[in-house]
């Protein structure tokens, strides 16, 4: 079920990529972010020739928020959940680091839709800025209809659950309407892959703060942490990221199996997945400390979820 992540030895520089001046109009996202264009003579076998990537910074105030993408995709191929690969990188030109995340569909060939403009069409008046209204009834609700009209071929239930899973694992609270969307091709549409993984594993706390948090302060974190879509607009929002995980595990128990594989990993495997990172030589490094506290957060929501089945 794993999935093989790719690797780097050393970080990438971007500075000869050809930069995608269509995608500064781009009106999604709160984050510095540029797109460009691997060389068609790849310098890494991971990377692919001609291929737009995503060069995404981090908020100015957390500055090395952008490792948040790289851990997440590691994150993910140990679950065997789809995330765009994310790699380190950095434009030798202006300086910027920031994480290097693979274009995840085709253009021309492919059409990319937010879950949020297909939302809009199920609830009027949804508020896009917000995303108050987000909210499972709806997404089950034109999920069913994709299918039922064979425009989806994705198994839906589960892909929600690993969803939810994926991000009660990596503590993400931002997984709202415009993080999630279909790719359609001529015939039909899939679920995408997990992108925007980054406002997540405790991204927001400085490790010197928190270097001498004890089970009771990990604990309060940890529950304090929330899906950002709702079960239904009438109830309110489940309280921890646990609460919504057992309502869908408990909706669908067809989907569980699946899952508990998921999480079967050990605590070595995961640091194992995700230690080679210390070792790539970059202006805003991953430091022992902010591993350290990562790999806190991860190995105690790994215990807690596993503890749901
Ligand atoms: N790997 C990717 N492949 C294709 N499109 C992407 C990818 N990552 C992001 N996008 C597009 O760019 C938008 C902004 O990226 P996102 O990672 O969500 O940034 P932000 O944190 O600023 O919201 C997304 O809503 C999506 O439309
Ligand atoms: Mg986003």
């Amino acid at each position: 079920m794993r999935i093989q992540p790719l690797t780097q030895g050393a970080i990438i520089d971007v500075a000869e990529w050809e930069f995608d001046a269509e995608f500064a109009v781009f009106p999604q996202g709160a984050r510095a972010k540029e797109a460009v264009f691997s060389p068609a003579e790849s310098p890494e076998s991971f990377i692919v020739p001609n291929k737009r990537y995503l060069f995404k910074r981090s908020k100015r105030s957390y500055p090395d928020q952008f490792w948040g993408e790289i851990i997440a995709y590691r994150v993910g191929c140990l679950l065997g959940v789809p995330v765009p690969p994310a790699f380190i990188a950095w434009n030798s030109k202006t300086g910027h680091c920031a994480a290097l995340i693979e274009w995840f569909y085709t253009d021309g060939k492919e059409l990319f839709v937010l879950g949020g403009d297909l939302l809009q069409h199920i609830q009027t008046g949804f508020d896009r800025k917000t995303g108050q209204q987000h909210n499972m009834q709806d997404i089950i609700l034109l999920m069913r209809t994709l299918a039922q009209n064979k425009a989806l071929r994705t198994g839906w239930r589960q892909w929600w659950v690993d969803a939810l899973l994926f991000d009660a694992l990596i503590g993400n609270t931002d997984r709202h309407q415009d993080n999630w969307g279909l790719v359609f091709d001529l015939d039909s549409g899939s679920l995408s892959p997990l992108f925007d993984n980054g406002t997540s594993l405790g991204h927001e706390r400085f490790p010197s703060r928190v270097h001498n948090w004890h089970e009771q302060e990990y604990r309060r974190y940890i529950s304090a942490g929330t899906h950002h879509v709702k079960w239904s607009l009438e109830q309110p929002l489940l309280n921890g990221h646990r609460a919504l995980l057992e309502k869908v595990l408990t909706e669908w128990p067809e989907t569980k199996d699946i899952a508990y594989a998921r999480l079967n990993f050990s605590h070595s495997e995961l640091s194992d997945s995700i230690e080679d990172l210390l070792s790539i030589h970059v202006q805003v490094p991953l430091t022992r400390e902010r591993m350290s506290f990562v790999l806190s957060l991860l190995t105690r929501r790994h215990l807690f979820l596993r503890s749901l089945f």
